[in-house]
């Protein structure tokens, strides 16, 4: 089967490079300067050329607060051009496994959100990758749409790294306890698209559609960050720990407007698995092991230049 993967350099993207190397797969990871997304010809010309099997399109404008100031291009990225993506994927029959955010909910809710709750983005990101979502349903029938959230890894650029670096400059840290959702681990959604592509591979078929993708139990911000630093200080990457002091939202104001409570329930997703994502603890123990030995999760392949 042939996988072409977009956005191979973000920290999903990475992390599917390691799980779709399989044994009679071929593997095209492409990164945004050899397929931008701000250029929807440029993207549906490599779908064309490439004729995969199957699309897994990890590509996205994931920087909330910048997407305030340059809504065009966040809104081209993530919704535009995913729609020309999927017209061109339709035209030739090939599925797409996509991913979204927990941020098209305005997080008023008060239980974790299920896939046909009501959607109303409060920043330019969520609304964004909500347009990205529409014209995926509207124009190709056999996608699977991931809403995934609160995304680590031991890459560079997410809250876990966020709070090591600034772990190593202060004695306290301060993060906000009123803002709620899942943290999940970059390579538990790799693991996912891959046993996703694998019984595509096997039946021919998937079961399309919308699916929450995210790990079980919800923390707050301040709840994760304490955990990090658990496991950071277990794995001998900070000495000692910082204090964890817990602010509001209101005390740390940002540029986008982020949902108070955007915990998803993706019971859907682990039905059709047979098993939910893992917890997220696990996750960042992980990803501390890979920052102490300062080595890759595995030998990650080339991208196709
Ligand atoms: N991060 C989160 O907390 C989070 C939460 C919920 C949902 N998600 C969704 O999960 C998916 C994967 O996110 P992630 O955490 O892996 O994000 P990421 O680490 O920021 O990776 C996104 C990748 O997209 C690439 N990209 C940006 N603009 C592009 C363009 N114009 N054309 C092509 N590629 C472009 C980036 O390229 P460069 O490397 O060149 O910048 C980056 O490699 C996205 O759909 C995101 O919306 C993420």
């Amino acid at each position: 089967m042939k996988i072409l993967l977009f956005g191979a350099n973000g920290q999903v993207g990475r992390a599917c490079r390691d799980a779709l190397q399989q044994p009679g797969w071929e593997l095209i990871a492409l990164a945004r300067k050899q397929a931008d997304f701000a250029c929807p010809e440029q993207v549906t010309a490599t779908v064309q050329r490439s004729r995969p099997d199957l699309v897994v399109n990890a590509a996205a404008y994931t920087d909330v607060e910048a997407a305030e100031k340059t809504p065009d291009m966040a809104s081209m990225v993530n919704g535009e051009c995913v729609g020309s993506m999927a017209a061109i994927c339709a035209a030739l029959e090939i599925p797409v496994i996509h991913l979204s955010t927990d941020f098209v909910f305005n997080g008023q809710g008060s239980r974790a959100y299920r896939e046909e709750d009501p959607v109303s983005p409060i920043n330019t990101y969520g609304a964004s990758k909500l347009k990205g979502e529409r014209l995926l349903r509207a124009v190709h029938p056999r996608y699977i749409c991931l809403r995934t959230s609160w995304v680590f890894s031991a890459h560079p650029g997410n809250f876990l790294t966020t709070m090591l670096r600034l772990a190593a400059q202060r004695t306290t840290v301060s993060v906000v306890g009123d803002q709620v959702g899942c943290p999940t681990y970059a390579g538990d959604i790799a693991t996912t698209i891959a046993e996703l592509a694998r019984r595509y591979e096997e039946f021919g078929d998937l079961p399309w559609g919308l699916y929450h993708c995210s790990s079980p139990e919800p923390c707050s911000r301040y709840e994760f960050a304490r955990h990090i630093f658990s496991e950071a200080e277990a794995a001998g990457l900070l000495d000692p720990a910082p204090w964890v002091k817990k602010i509001s939202s209101y005390q740390f104001p940002t540029l986008a407007a982020r949902p108070p409570y955007s915990a998803l329930d993706s019971s859907k997703l682990a039905e059709i698995l047979g098993h939910p994502l893992p917890h997220w603890n696990r996750g960042i123990r992980k990803a501390c092991q890979v920052l102490a030995t300062r080595e890759e999760p595995s030998a990650t392949p080339s991208l196709l230049n």
